[in-house]
C-alpha cells in the first residue's frame, strides 16, 4: 500500500514572496548572522552541499539556536535537508523541527528524484508535529530537482503533498546528472548555439503551475558577474518563474528588482482591473465590451493582470 501524505493544505503559505531565495551555510554562525540583516524574500540554511560532513552534526545545532534566537522578521525562513540517499536526512529533519519547528517555514528537500520521497517527508513532519504538539501540516516542503529521474517525475512530484509550496530547479547537479558540456554553473554550454535550459524551466514551470505552486530558478555561481545573473534571471523570470536564488549580498537586489514587475507593468496592470472592474459593474455591464484606451480587456486580460498586480502589491509599488 501508499503512504498517502497527510500534511493539510497551505494555501496562502504557496504565494510568500521568494524573489530572491538566499543560500546561507549552515556551519557558519557569522553567516547565519548576517543572513538576518540582508532584504532577501527568503533565507535557507544550508546542511546539504555547503555544509562539508564532518561538519553537519554541529551545523544543525548552529541552526536550531539561530531560527530560534536570530531576528528572520519578513523573511520566509527554510532549512535545506540533505537528500533521501544520505543517511544524513532523517537526523536533519528529527533535531532541526524538533529544535525549532515552530520558528520555521519549510523544509527544503534536494535531489528529489520520485514522489514517494516528498511522501516520506510529509509522514515525518507529521509525526514529529504530533510529537512537540505543533500545528500538523504547518512547515511546508520545497522539492528541487536536479537530475533527470527527477525531471521526469516532476509532475507526480509536483502533487505528492499539500505540503509543497515550489519546485526548484537546481542547474549545477542537473549538468552534472545529464553530462552537459559546461562548468560554468547557469551559463549555456558552448556549442549549442539556443537555450539549454529552455525545456528544463518550462517543465518545471508547467508542473509547478499545474498544482499552484511556485517555480523558483536555482543559482548562478559566478557571484561577481551580475550582469551575468541578471540575464539569467531575466529569461527564467520572463517565462514565468517567481524568484531565483542568491548566493552573494550582491545578487539580493537584482533579483528583488528582476522578479518584481516594473512600475510601468504594475500601474497598467491596476488600469486594467479597474477598466475591468467598471465593465462588469452595473452602468458598465451594458456594453459590449471593456476598453482602457485602444486596448480591448476581457477576463483572460484580467488574470494576467492580477498576476502582476499581485506581484507588484507584494514589492510595494
Ligand atoms: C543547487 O542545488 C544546484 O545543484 O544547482
Ligand atoms: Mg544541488
Amino acid at each position: 500500500m501508499t503512504a498517502e501524505p497527510t500534511g493539510t493544505p497551505t494555501g496562502t503559505n504557496r504565494l510568500r514572496p521568494r524573489r530572491s531565495c538566499l543560500a546561507v551555510p549552515g556551519s557558519s554562525p557569522r553567516f547565519l548572522e548576517k543572513a538576518q540583516t540582508l532584504p532577501a524574500d527568503q533565507v535557507f540554511l544550508d546542511l546539504e552541499d555547503a555544509c562539508a560532513p564532518l561538519a553537519k552534526e554541529d551545523a544543525r545545532h548552529s541552526i536550531v539556536k539561530a531560527l530560534n534566537e536570530g531576528d528572520w522578521s519578513g523573511k520566509t525562513r527554510v532549512v535545506r535537508i540533505n537528500d533521501w540517499t544520505t543517511h544524513w536526512t532523517y537526523r536533519d529533519v528529527v533535531t532541526v523541527v524538533e529544535g525549532a519547528g515552530q520558528n520555521l517555514d519549510c523544509l527544503m528537500l534536494p535531489k528529489v528524484q520520485d514522489a514517494e520521497q516528498v511522501v516520506a517527508l510529509d509522514l515525518l513532519l507529521t509525526q514529529i508535529e504530533k510529537t512537540m504538539g505543533l500545528e500538523v501540516g504547518r512547515i511546508g516542503i520545497e522539492a528541487q530537482i536536479e537530475n533527470a529521474r527527477g525531471l521526469v517525475n516532476v509532475d507526480a512530484i509536483a502533487a505528492a503533498s499539500p505540503r509543497l509550496e515550489t519546485i526548484i530547479f537546481g542547474p549545477a547537479d542537473f549538468m552534472a546528472s545529464i553530462n552537459m558540456k559546461s562548468l560554468v554553473v547557469g551559463e549555456q554550454p558552448p556549442g549549442y548555439g539556443a537555450d539549454a535550459y529552455h525545456y528544463i524551466l518550462m517543465r518545471i514551470l508547467m508542473a509547478a503551475r499545474a498544482n499552484d505552486l511556485q517555480a523558483i530558478d536555482g543559482p548562478y555561481l559566478q557571484i561577481r558577474n551580475v550582469d551575468g545573473f541578471r540575464e539569467v534571471a531575466g529569461r527564467a523570470a520572463a517565462l514565468g518563474f517567481d524568484g531565483k536564488w542568491v548566493l552573494h549580498p550582491g545578487q539580493i537586489d537584482a533579483a528583488n528588482e528582476i522578479y518584481s514587475p516594473s512600475q510601468e507593468d504594475y500601474d497598467h496592470a491596476e488600469l486594467i482591473l479597474d477598466a475591468y472592474a467598471w465593465f462588469t459593474s452595473e452602468e458598465g455591464g451594458k456594453k459590449g465590451s471593456a476598453m482602457l484606451g485602444d486596448e480591448m480587456i476581457d477576463e483572460a486580460s484580467r488574470k494576467m493582470a492580477l498576476v502582476v498586480a499581485g506581484k507588484g502589491r507584494a514589492a510595494g509599488l
